[in-house]
């Protein structure tokens, strides 16, 4: 399956594909952890939290049918993960991806990701998922991240917190 790509901010992205990102969060949310719960107004404000975001939207027809956020992270907001990824100055969160349900594994995150990663140029590119998120951590293992810690029990008995962190590496 082709999909067309456009990589910016979601504050300056068409109304449409706002409304594609909020429509995407709405009837993804409940399965999050924590969850984004259902009703407008809680998604509302994680979506607001995303707009100074990088946003890669894989697109059909003009239509978002997948995202890939990312934000921007300094040391100096964030001391212990900088020592943990050795010392680095700067990295890229990998805050949200989601892909339509009807669209799933048919490779719209997979070409989401691929760009957002060449967009990250050499930094690092850190992201926290649920243990059992088995489609998440599929995607993530098969494109280059590996786990750099985990915070165990986190969601509940069995369900740990995962931090997953992809470091450059040259093509
Ligand atoms: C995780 C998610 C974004 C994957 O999107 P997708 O468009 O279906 O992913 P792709 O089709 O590009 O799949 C890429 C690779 O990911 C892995 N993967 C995707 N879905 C998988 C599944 N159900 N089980 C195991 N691996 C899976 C596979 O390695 C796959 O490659 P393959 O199909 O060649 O084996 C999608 O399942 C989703 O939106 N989930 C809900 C939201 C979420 O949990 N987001 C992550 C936390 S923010």
């Amino acid at each position: 399956m082709t999909y067309q790509g456009k990589y910016c901010s979601l504050g300056t992205v068409p109304a449409r594909w706002q409304a594609g990102v909020f429509s995407l969060l709405i009837h993804n949310g409940t399965g999050f952890r924590p969850s984004l719960g259902s009703s407008g107004s809680e998604v509302a404000s994680y979506f607001d939290s995303l707009l100074f975001n990088d946003f890669f939207f894989s697109l059909r027809e003009d239509a978002v049918v997948a995202f890939a956020a990312m934000a921007h992270t300094e040391a100096s907001t964030d001391p212990a993960m900088s020592e943990r990824l050795g010392n680095v100055k700067k990295w890229k969160v990998l805050t949200c991806a989601i892909t339509e349900k009807r669209l799933r594994r048919m490779g719209a995150m997979s070409f989401a990701l691929r760009n957002f990663i060449r967009g990250a140029g050499k930094l690092p590119i850190v992201t926290f998922t649920w243990s059992d998120n088995g489609p998440f951590i599929g995607l993530l293992e098969g494109n280059g991240f590996v786990e750099l810690y985990r915070e165990p029990d986190y969601f509940g008995a069995g369900i740990d917190r995962v931090c997953y962190v992809r470091h450059f590496t040259a093509a």
